[in-house]
């Protein structure tokens, strides 16, 4: 009998990072023309195109959608050239399809991979989130403390005041509460209209990005890719499924989900090592993005391994063929 492939995280990581690259390329001609639609579109293609280049036998747990709704890249499809490791993928080939649309910051072409088995399958539900960045113990901040609560803990272990912790938010009305509550303990608040896995990744360098600590609910796959990009950065992020119908409650259960209530660590939602790669679409905090100039594009992309903790900035510069 053959030996299965093994995961080699090292080898795959240029090629996912070619992955977001293509993604993030492939819809900058879209950023600022307001067609959500269309920016979602030439950016899947292109992963897509891409991602059936890799030596893996992938299956992609966190994509874009069920079968039924999702023509590509959608939940359970097999992607690769079949030559290679089982692998099971998740991403968000267009994260900020209206930050592109308005060519507003922070829009991402994100894609996590690790072995078979190494991501939760997360349902299109929401979740509640709560992270913040490396250097803490585990727990200083918990889902189960108030918001005033977790800005108290946080500004406690950084040995700070409140005054100066900056929490990113995004602003919906679901979250007027939190926000008032937040803002009475005087700290900051960085509102964000989109993207919340720039959010959350945001944590990861505070001194950077200028944001300790991220809250709120948003997309549950979009927690997952978060959670992918902590474990390789470092950093803490807890999530809750949050379950608005039956209907939801169903994606759960069809996803292998029987505790409704959990309360998922980084660890939980990311079980083994993984590789991550983000390329800025519209230029953000964290990366720079799609620079078009006559004759060439200009990509930047953030390059991770778990297992090393390794975090590569690559810039991509090529010329534009047509
Ligand atoms: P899209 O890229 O699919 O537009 O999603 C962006 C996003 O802002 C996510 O980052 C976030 O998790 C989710 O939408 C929030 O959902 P909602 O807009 O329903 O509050």
């Amino acid at each position: 009998m053959v030996d299965a492939p093994e995961f080699h995280d090292r080898t795959l990581s240029l090629g996912l990072a070619r992955v977001s690259e293509a993604a993030a390329i492939a819809c900058a001609p879209l950023i600022g023309r307001g067609d959500e639609k269309a920016a979602d579109q030439a950016a899947v293609d292109a992963m897509r195109t891409q991602l059936n280049k890799l030596d893996i036998a992938g299956v992609v747990v966190i994509g874009e959608g069920e079968r039924d709704e999702a023509p590509m890249l959608y939940i359970g499809e097999e992607v690769g050239n079949g030559n290679g490791p089982g692998v099971d993928i998740a991403l968000d080939p267009l994260e900020g399809t209206t930050l592109t649309a308005k060519d507003m910051p922070n829009a991402l072409a994100v894609i996590a991979m690790g072995p078979r088995g190494s991501m939760l399958h997360a349902p299109d539900v929401y979740m509640d989130k709560l992270a913040v960045g490396p250097g803490y113990r585990p727990g200083v901040v918990t889902l189960d403390m108030s918001p005033a609560e977790r800005v108290s803990a946080l500004a406690a272990a950084k040995g700070c005041s409140v005054n100066d912790i900056t929490v990113c938010v995004l602003e919906r009305p679901r979250h007027e509460d939190t926000i008032s509550e937040i803002r009475s303990t005087g700290a900051a608040i960085r509102l964000i209209t989109d993207g919340d896995v720039a959010g959350v990744m945001h944590c990861a360098e505070p001194n950077k990005t200028g944001i300790d600590m991220y809250m709120g609910s948003g997309g549950a796959p979009e927690g997952v890719l978060a959670a992918a990009a902590l474990k390789c950065m470092g950093g803490q992020i807890f999530g809750r499924l949050l379950f608005r119908n039956d209907d939801e409650r169903g994606r759960a259960q069809k996803a292998g989900i029987t505790n409704f209530d959990r309360v998922y660590t980084r660890d939980d939602m990311v079980t083994g090592d993984v590789i991550f790669a983000a390329t800025g679409v519209t230029d953000g905090s964290l990366l720079p993005g799609i620079q078009r100039e006559v004759g060439f594009v200009t990509a930047e992309t953030i390059l991770m391994r778990s297992k090393t903790g390794s975090v590569r900035h690559m810039r991509y510069r090529n010329p534009i063929s047509d």
